[in-house]
């Protein structure tokens, strides 16, 4: 069972940043599972270093998007993703160096809860600011 599955609520109606979620979903899902089936941790790691360079990618193409389009709360948003990358990663940090699995499933609910409230708030925000923007563009 999948730890997060991509439903209506997640789409933003811009497909590049709909399908950069879409991946985002389907790398944090194959750490999961990958956990689950309790995987050594070198195989781990190497998908949370896949994650994470695909999170910084996509956070910048977020952040460009933002930037060109003037939106209000860039700065907000930008510090929401450097906190999600530095929680992130000092959960990852804490689990390699832990003998308990609980810090994997604090990990999980971590990316989880994050990104199901960030995709839902803050980036619907700004998609909203970028369509209002093209909106009145083509006006
Ligand atoms: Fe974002």
């Amino acid at each position: 069972m999948p730890l997060l599955i991509w439903n209506d609520e997640y789409n933003l109606g811009v497909s590049p940043i709909d399908e950069q979620h879409q991946g985002l979903l389907s790398l944090v899902n194959r750490l999961h599972e990958a956990l689950a089936v309790g995987e050594s941790r070198s195989h781990l790691g190497e998908i949370f270093e896949a994650l994470k360079k695909y999170v910084q990618e996509h956070f910048h193409a977020e952040e460009e998007l933002m930037h060109q389009s003037q939106f209000p709360g860039r700065q907000e948003h930008l510090q929401a993703h450097a906190g999600f990358c530095e929680k992130v990663d000092q959960l990852f940090l804490q689990f390699l160096h832990s003998a308990s699995f609980l810090i994997g499933i604090e990990l999980m609910r971590f990316l989880r809860e994050w990104i199901e409230q960030h995709l839902q708030e803050a980036d619907q925000a700004y998609i909203l600011h970028l369509k209002a923007q093209q909106g009145a563009v083509s006006a």
